[in-house]
C-alpha cells in the first residue's frame, strides 16, 4: 500500500509511516503523535524544573553572599527636609547588595517617624541616636555637626563588624551606585572626587603619573587631607587596627582629623577610585533649607486628611 505521506510530497519513497493498510497507518500516525507529544511535554517539564532550580541558586552562589559588606554611616538631624533626604538616599542604597545602613540622629531619643521611613524603604538598617555634647551647642560659630553621630557609627563597627568597608554618606548628597561596588574591595583607604564642593566645583585628589601628588579643593585651610566627607572610604579591618581613630569636634576639619587619626597611612597606600579620580560619581548636592511648617489650625481642619499629614511634617 502506498497511502503514505510520501505521496503528498510527490516522492516515490515512503517515510516509513503507514506500511500497513489505510486504517492501520492512521492509527499508528495517531500513536506517534501522542508519543512525540508526551516526549515533548516531559522534556519541557524537566527543562523548566532545572531552569527554576538554576535561577533560584544563582543570586546566592554567584554574587551576593561573597561580597564584602558595606557599612554606610549617615548622620541625620531633625529638620523639615529630614524625611525627604533619608528617602532619597535610602532608595539609592536599595540598589546596593550586602549593605548595612547606620542612621544616627543627633537627638536624645529616636523618632518613630524616622523609623517608619526607614522601614518603608526596606534597606537593612540600624537606627541610633548620638546627641552633640552641650558644650558644642552653645557656640555662635559653626557647630561640629554630625561628629557625635559618625563617632557612634565607628563605635558600632568596632563592636559588631569584622570585615568590609565603611563610608560616611550624608543624607543630602548624590551617589552613583557604581562607587559602592568600587569601594567594597579596598584594603585600607580609598579616595575619589566629589562634585559641587567649594568654588572649584569639585574636591579631588590630584593624580600625576598614577600617583597622588596633592589635593584640589577651594579651601585647603592647612589641612593634610583637604577632602570632602563623601570622597573617601575606609576598610573596617584597617580601622580596627587603629583603636583610637575617630572624628574630632572641629568644624571644617572633621575629615582631615579623622584621616590623620588613621596614621600610619602613606599617600602611596591610598587607593584611587572612580577611574583613578578621572570621573565624578558623588556630589555634595546640599538642599535648600525650608522654613518649619506653620501649625495646623485643628479647629478648621478637624476630621480631614490634613490631621494625618500634619503628623508627618518634621518640625525642629
Ligand atoms: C538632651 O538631653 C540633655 C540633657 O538632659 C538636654 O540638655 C538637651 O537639651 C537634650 N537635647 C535634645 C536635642 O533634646
Ligand atoms: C482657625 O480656624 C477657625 C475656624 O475656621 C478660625 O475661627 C480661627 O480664627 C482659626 N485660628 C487661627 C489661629 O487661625
Amino acid at each position: 500500500m502506498k497511502l503514505t505521506y510520501s505521496n503528498l510530497g510527490g516522492s516515490g519513497n515512503g517515510i516509513g509511516i503507514g506500511n500497513g493498510n489505510g486504517n492501520g497507518s492512521k492509527m499508528s500516525l495517531g500513536k506517534s503523535i501522542k508519543m512525540y507529544l508526551t516526549i515533548f511535554i516531559a522534556t519541557t517539564c524537566i527543562y523548566m524544573v532545572l531552569y527554576q532550580y538554576h535561577i533560584s541558586q544563582e543570586p546566592f552562589a554567584g554574587s551576593e553572599v561573597v561580597k564584602p559588606p558595606l557599612y554606610i554611616i549617615t548622620p541625620t538631624y531633625r529638620r523639615p527636609e529630614q524625611t525627604a533626604e533619608l528617602t532619597r538616599l535610602g532608595y539609592t542604597l536599595k540598589h546596593v547588595a550586602n549593605l548595612l545602613w547606620l542612621v544616627i540622629e543627633d537627638a536624645n531619643k529616636t523618632n518613630p517617624l524616622v523609623a517608619h521611613t526607614l522601614d518603608r524603604i526596606g534597606v537593612p538598617y540600624e537606627y541610633m541616636v548620638a546627641p552633640m555634647p552641650e558644650k558644642y551647642k552653645q557656640t555662635k560659630r559653626a557647630k561640629p555637626r554630625g561628629v557625635s553621630n559618625r563617632n557612634r557609627g565607628l563605635q558600632y563597627l568596632r563592636q559588631h563588624a569584622t570585615e568590609g568597608v565603611l563610608y560616611f554618606a550624608d543624607d543630602d548628597n548624590t551617589y552613583d551606585i557604581s562607587i559602592f561596588e568600587q569601594m567594597r574591595y579596598i584594603n585600607k583607604v580609598a579616595m575619589w572626587p566629589v562634585g559641587l564642593v567649594t568654588k572649584t566645583g569639585v574636591s579631588s585628589p590630584i593624580i600625576q603619573n598614577g600617583k597622588l601628588v596633592g589635593f584640589y579643593d577651594g579651601w585647603i585651610g592647612g589641612r593634610k587631607y583637604p577632602v570632602d566627607m563623601a570622597g573617601f572610604a575606609v576598610s573596617v579591618k584597617f580601622l580596627k587596627e587603629r583603636p583610637k581613630a575617630e572624628m574630632p569636634f572641629k568644624p571644617g576639619y572633621e575629615e582631615d582629623g579623622f584621616l590623620r587619626s588613621l596614621a600610619p597611612l602613606d599617600n602611596s597606600e591610598i587607593e584611587l577610585l572612580a577611574d583613578e579620580c578621572r570621573d565624578v560619581l558623588t556630589w555634595h548636592t546640599q538642599t535648600k533649607k525650608n522654613a518649619p511648617a506653620q501649625a495646623l489650625n485643628r479647629t478648621r481642619y478637624r476630621d480631614t486628611n490634613l490631621e494625618f499629614i500634619d503628623k508627618l511634617l518634621v518640625r525642629p
